[in-house]
């Protein structure tokens, strides 16, 4: 038996290599889910790691390995225990198959899939040590690394390795997350601090958290990265900027990490010196043909390009009447010889649509653009098509145009940074939505066909295709909030299988990050679970998309941004009703874009599912749903359910107190209850908003009605003034009070409203709205006849620098006593441009939950 085996000395340099990279960041991939905690039973595995080959993709198999058991096993005294000699061996099947004769090894693995398995007793293996064995065989490099971190993923979550034999293969080959990094360091709806590969025009020079963001990516099975902006900056591919990248290529290459560039597709003008960038002119196919050359000189496994053209802004082919598959193919044909692709983006539509017109419809667009040029795009072009046809929304319809691409690959854009889901500030677990998008069935040709076969090539016959994440990783813990890390986590075990439940990713990755006993792992896997329903309720249900300012901060409502301008987000909603009317009778048409038996359900009123309903169709508030109720009842129903939900996190989340890491804990409690305060902002925006504009009562009587609320604008006002709110939803009542006028600088020392409270004596929680603009942190003090209850600084960090639902933010004050006469005062200090503005007060018995439930 020949046994290659990695020497001592070489393994102390490979540990000093992956470990000295891991000392020098302060920001570690054992920060995400990769704490190999240690899980509370019994497990048998071989605590010392052997690798029989030695590629860097191997190597960092066992290296990681090694780091894990030694960790476990240190955490769990239980586990050491039962743990026993042997070995743990790593390799790919042909080194496997070479040092052990006997195993039944699998012949017919597919590319990038694994095989573990236990060989426990002794002798079993002719030749071998006398000691238990458990393999990870690869079919290639790069599943001896998945295998590695499948089998650490099995110890970190308790299961019994004892005569395992597993195997697995990912569903899809490309697996990709697209970073939107700009070269001076900023991030494209990014939300957590600065980027990890840019700062000040250049590549950084720490690229040690780059290495452990690989090494978090190839945990999950991602295998591919695009470290730029799809709005491209051309200068990233001039050579001084690739030798740059080269070596970003170079710190994800030891965790089977390709890197991939966006690029501008007139680059060869901007950056190239040429007169054009004409997809069809030779000079400019010699141009990109050379380049592409001198990146693979530099980057030998380059993964390939990634093109956002003639969209919002960007140069394209339209530009000399050529179409997007002229320019696909010409990067394709320049890529080909080196084997990478392009993943040209199929987000493409005009930005100045005329909402006027009835039969305008952004929604049509990337199928109208792209499916009549289906069997045009060479075999290494990829389009990338966002899962649904507007942008990202709480909720939208599977994109048809998955369905209308027979001869081309396509691989499904989703975003794991939550641009539109609550910027990572509201807990949103998304895997429940992406899973419902990839076993959504298309009907193509009358036969079953879940978007998940299309994307894997089995429906169309396509050798290419996947799922691309846009995933807004940053500086500040990868993505500021540590619950948002489920996203990144489930993105990548879907795109790995597609079969996984959300709920059973969701408890995977809760018990690998947080380490819980059984009884608190499922309350997170409960309240993840729940997240993304409670924000559909409260920003924008029956498929109306999230109603934020469209045209800002995607952030807070903003109901009428989507209206009367050329973006395309209409939802249309007038006195008689809300809806855009996409079906061919009387719409834009959208609806015939899908399979006819999918068509057919859209189409109709009668079969349209609630949940999609205003996306489909306009109708009048009083249309009854299929459940019983009236749109607009369901409109203030789900917004109040959507609030109470988000007040149930905090508390689930507190009953956890005590078995977390008490920073981890106060942490995670903080934004849970910032979010339950900005689900009411959202909720009393659109019940507001659409009990004005629809004049219709709401049955439970809480529209326009606030039990407690005592408004800034009627109390007695000291220095404050009183303002007509812009947009008008978003303070209660259209109005609240400033102490001075925003973003000029205020020079007011502070301002005070005072109330006197009439309501019953007893103990009450106080609610006090109030607004965090960015640029200044205001002080406010809440005092009950004079003496101080509670102060705070107004020092989030928020969208925008003037006063709306973006920064409209809710402290309470908890337990103050109260009687008849008593005096209410609220104190604000501004500072820079913030303004110490104030929406209300409210007054909650304690016995209720300031959930806005009506209290009286
Ligand atoms: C959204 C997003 C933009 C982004 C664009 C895209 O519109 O707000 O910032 O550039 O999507 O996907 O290209």
């Amino acid at each position: 038996m020949t046994r290659s085996r990695i020497g001592f000395f070489k393994i102390c340099v490979i540990v000093a290599a992956l470990t000295g990279s891991v000392a020098a960041s302060a920001q570690t991939a054992d920060q995400a889910w990769l704490r190999y905690r240690g899980p509370g039973g019994r497990w048998l595995v071989p605590l010392r790691v052997h690798a029989l080959g030695n590629g860097p993709l191997e190597t960092s198999a066992a290296f990681e390995l090694q780091r894990g058991i030694d960790h476990l096993s240190r955490a769990s005294v239980l586990w050491r225990s039962s743990a026993f000699e042997g070995e743990t061996i790593v390799g790919t099947v042909d080194e496997v198959r070479h040092a052990f004769p006997n195993l039944p090894v699998p012949s017919d693995l597919q590319p990038e899939g694994y095989w573990l398995s236990w060989f426990g007793s002794a002798g079993s293996l002719k030749g071998s040590e006398d000691k238990a064995q458990l393999i990870v065989a690869g079919a290639d490099d790069r599943g001896v690394l998945y295998g590695a971190f499948a089998l650490l993923r099995q110890m970190a979550t308790g299961s019994d390795l004892y005569g395992i034999n597993l195997r697995s293969h990912p569903a899809f080959p490309i697996r990709w997350v697209d970073e939107w990094d700009n070269p001076d360091g900023s991030i494209e709806r990014g939300y957590a601090g600065r980027s990890i590969f840019f700062e000040g025009g250049n590549v950084r020079e720490d690229l040690a958290p780059v290495a452990e963001y690989a090494r978090l990516l190839a945990s999950v099975g991602i295998n591919g990265c695009n470290v730029n902006n799809v709005n491209a900056a051309a200068q990233l591919i001039d050579s001084g900027h690739l030798q740059q990248l080269a070596r970003v290529a170079s710190a994800m290459r030891p965790w089977g990490v390709r890197m991939a560039l966006s690029v501008d597709i007139a680059s060869p003008q901007k950056i190239g010196g040429l007169a054009t960038f004409d997809p069809l002119d030779p000079a400019v196919k010699a141009w990109w043909a050379a380049k592409v050359e001198e990146i693979y000189a530099l980057i030998p496994d380059f993964a390939g390009f990634t093109v956002k053209a003639d969209s919002e802004g960007q140069p394209g082919p339209a530009s000399y009447g050529r179409t997007p598959a002229d320019a696909a193919n010409l990067l394709a044909g320049a890529l080909q010889p080196h084997g990478g692709i392009v993943l040209y983006r199929a987000f493409v539509y005009n930005h100045h649509a005329d909402w006027r017109d009835p039969k305008a419809d952004r929604a049509r667009a990337a199928y109208d653009i792209f499916q009549p040029l289906d069997g045009k795009f060479a075999a290494n072009v990829v389009l990338q098509i966002k899962e649904g046809p507007i942008d990202f929304q709480a909720r939208e319809p599977v994109s048809p145009l998955f369905a209308g691409l027979r001869e081309t690959s396509s691989a499904m854009e989703l975003q794991v940074t939550q641009e539109y889901t609550g910027q990572q500030r509201h807990l949103v677990y998304l895997a429940p939505m992406w899973k419902q998008v990839l076993d959504f069935d298309l009907h193509v040709d009358g036969k079953s066909t879940p978007v998940k076969e299309i994307l894997a090539g089995h429906a169309f016959y396509r050798p290419l295709g996947g799922m691309v994440a846009v995933s807004g990783v940053g500086r500040d813990a990868w993505l500021g909030s540590p619950l948002a890390l489920a996203n990144l986590y489930a993105f990548g075990r879907l795109a790995w299988n597609p079969g996984l439940a959300p709920d059973q990713i969701a408890a995977e990755w809760t018990e690998q990050t947080l380490g819980i006993d059984p009884r608190g792992f499922a309350t997170v896997q409960k309240m993840l679970m729940q997240s993304w329903p409670a924000y559909e309720n409260y920003t924008g249900p029956l498929g109306m998309q999230t109603l934020t300012d469209i045209v800002g901060s995607h952030y807070g409502p903003g109901i009428e941004s989507s209206e009367n301008n050329g973006w395309g987000q209409w939802h249309r909603a007038d006195k008689n009703g809300v809806g855009m009317d996409r079906t061919v009778a009387t719409g834009t048409g959208y609806a015939g874009q899908y399979p006819p038996e999918v068509a057919k359900v859209y189409e109709s009123l009668e079969t349209c599912p609630d949940e999609l309903l205003l996306f489909f169709h306009h109708v009048p508030y009083t249309r009854r749903l299929h459940s019983g109720k009236t749109v607009i009842q369901h409109i203030y129903d789900s917004h109040y359910d959507g609030a109470a939900q988000a007040a149930t996190l905090v508390d689930e989340w507190a009953s956890l107190q005590g078995r977390i890491e008490p920073k981890l804990f106060a942490d995670v409690a903080a934004r849970l209850e910032y979010q339950a305060g900005h689900a009411i902002v959202w909720r009393d925006a659109i019940v507001q908003y659409f009990f004005k504009l629809s004049g219709i009562a709401d049955e439970q009587g809480r529209a326009g009605h606030y039990p407690g609320r005592l408004e800034a604008e009627e109390a007695r006002l000291t220095g404050y003034k009183v303002i007509n709110f812009t947009p008008w939803e978003d303070a209660s009542g259209g109005k609240a009070v400033t102490c001075g006028d925003p973003p000029e600088k205020v020079t007011q020392q502070s301002c005070s409203a005072e109330w006197t409270y009439s309501g019953k004596a007893g103990r009450y929680n106080i609610a006090v709205q109030y607004f965090d603009l960015q640029d200044g942190t205001a002080h406010f003090a809440f005092k009950v006849n004079g003496l101080a209850a509670a102060d705070w600084a107004a020092d989030a960090a928020l969208p925008s620098k003037r006063p709306n639902g973006d920064n409209s933010t809710r402290h309470t004050v908890r337990g103050v006593e109260l009687k008849p006469g008593d005096a209410l005062r609220v104190e604000g200090a501004p500072d820079g441009a913030d303004p110490a503005a104030l929406d209300y007060i409210e007054v909650i018995p304690v016995a209720e939950k300031d959930s806005g439930k009506n209290v009286n």
